[in-house]
This record gives C-alpha cells, structure tokens and sequence, in this order.
C-alpha cells in the first residue's frame, strides 16, 4: 500500500465522486494530496473523512476554481508550502454541459470549455514548468468516452473532450524528454452525482438507467474506486513507459456495436 510513498499530488475536483476516490487511493497508497475543489465544504468534508481513515497530516483541502489560472497556481504553491513540489497531477474537475447545438446559449458553450478544457490547461501549465525543471512528473488528465465517441444531444460535451485527449497527446509528446507523463483516462457510467443527476434530468429517470445498464456488457454501472485504481497506475512509478496514451474504463460498452 505504498505505491505513491513520498510523491505530492493535487486532485481538482476532489470534493465528492471520481475525484474523491482518487484522493483517498492516493492517500491510501502514501501520497500527500491536495484537494483542489470549487465547493469548499464539500472539499473540507472529503478531506476530514480520508484523514481519519488514513493519515490526517498527508491531506489538505483547498478551494479552487479551475477556470481561473490564477486560482489553480496558487493551489499548486499551497501544496508546495504544505508538502513540497507537486509530483502527479490529476485534472479530474468537469462539469456536463449537453445541449442542442443550435439552440445552445453562448454561456453553455463557454461554461462547457471553461471547465473542460480550460481547466485540464490551467492545472498542466501550473505544474509543468516544476516537473520539467525536476525532470518528472505525472499528468493524469480525466477524459471521458466523449473524447472519442459521440452520443446526439451532449453537445458540447465531448467537443471540450476530445480536446481534452488531444491536449494530453500534444503535451506527452512535448515533455517526454524530460521524463514528464500526460496520459489520460476515460471513463464509460460511473456512478456519482454527475450521473445520478443526467438520469434524473430524462423523462423517466428509471426507465433511463435500465438502457444504461441494458447496454452495458457487464450489466452494471462503474464505481469511482475502479477509476481511481488506473489513476494511481499511471502516476506511480509503475507505469514509466506509458505517456500520451488513453486508458478505458467502461466494463467494454464502447466496444459494443449496437443499432
Ligand atoms: N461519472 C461519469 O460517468 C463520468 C464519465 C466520464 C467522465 N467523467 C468525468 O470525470 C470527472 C469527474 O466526474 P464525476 O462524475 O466525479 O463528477 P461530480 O460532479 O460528481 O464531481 C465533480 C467535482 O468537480 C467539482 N468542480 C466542478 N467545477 C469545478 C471548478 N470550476 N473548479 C474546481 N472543481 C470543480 C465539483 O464541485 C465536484 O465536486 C469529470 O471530468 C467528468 O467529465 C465522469
């Protein structure tokens, strides 16, 4: 339980969902982490359970907005304050914005790329100057299948997401000569609020996770504990050669060819 003994990480979005369980894996395996989260309580909250499962002096909750860049920098300076320089970073902070195209407000599309996009930039360009001064680090980048598959009716959504993959290669390959990863996950359904709160946003809210769970290979929804697992993977030192790639998590659903 070990894995990540010594190395400081900042998880955006950690309050509640994927992100929690990133941070409390991570805490898990010995990482200090920072929380970095727009809802502050909800930040304060996550951060007091891990602690007292965990280790209390390994966590820290700060309030963050990641489309601000100035908010996510001075995140990063307070890890480095409280813990050293921030070894992984995890862009995990993402909001759903599904709307029709040409009905859509100019507000949803930039509230969409503010915080799906923007927000993966601002926490990689906080960080990357340090690993690339230290000649390390781990980008973990929260994509979705979005980011290669479309569903009519999430626009924008996965527009702000295949950025998100494209920005993950682009910047693999520029720092991979100084031995800083970008990699990507991309989750299918897991259940959280974000999910919980689409199902209830369709007609029949029921009738809408049976399709989800019909069309799911493996007849279940995801846990944000079986992200967390790859998330921890790849900013260990387990995964030294893998860097501008995406990993699946969807029990196989994007495989599924259907009508
Ligand atoms: N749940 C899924 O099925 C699923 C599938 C694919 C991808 N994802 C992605 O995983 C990530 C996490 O999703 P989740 O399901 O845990 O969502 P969630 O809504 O449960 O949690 C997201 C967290 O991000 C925080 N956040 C939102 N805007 C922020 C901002 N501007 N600054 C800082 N924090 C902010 C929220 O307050 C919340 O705590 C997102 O990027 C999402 O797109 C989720």
């Amino acid at each position: 339980m070990n894995r990540l003994a010594g190395k400081v990480a900042l998880v955006t979005g950690a309050g509640r969902g994927i992100g929690a369980a990133i941070a409390r894996a991570f805490v898990a395996e010995g990482a200090a982490v920072v929380l970095a989260e727009l809802e502050g309580a909800t930040a304060q909250a996550t951060a007091r359970e891990i602690a007292a499962q965990h280790d209390a002096a390994k966590v820290l909750a700060v309030p963050t907005d990641v489309t601000q860049a100035a908010s996510v920098r001075a995140a990063v300076d307070e890890a480095a304050r409280a813990f050293g320089p921030v070894d992984v970073l995890v862009n995990n902070a993402g909001i759903n914005v599904f709307a029709d195209p040409l009905t859509m407000t100019d507000d949803d599309w930039r509230r969409c790329f503010a915080v799906d996009l923007d927000g993966v930039w601002n926490g990689c360009r906080a960080v990357l100057p340090g690993m690339v001064e230290r000649g390390a680090g781990s980008i973990v980048n929260i994509a979705s299948t979005h980011a290669f598959q479309i569903i009519p009716g999430c626009f924008p959504y996965p527009v702000a997401k295949h950025g998100v993959l494209g920005l993950t290669r682009a910047l693999g390959i520029e720092y991979a000569p100084r031995n800083v990863r970008v990699n990507a996950i991309a989750p299918g359904y897991i259940e959280t609020q974000l999910t919980r709160d689409w199902w209830d946003s369709q007609p029949d809210p029921k009738a809408a996770r049976l399709e989800t769970l019909a069309l799911s290979p493996m007849k279940r929804i995801g846990r944000p504990e079986e992200v967390a697992m790859t998330a921890v993977f790849l900013a260990s030192d387990e995964a030294p050669f893998i860097n501008a790639s995406c990993i699946t998590i969807d029990g196989g659903r994007t495989a599924l060819y259907h009508d």
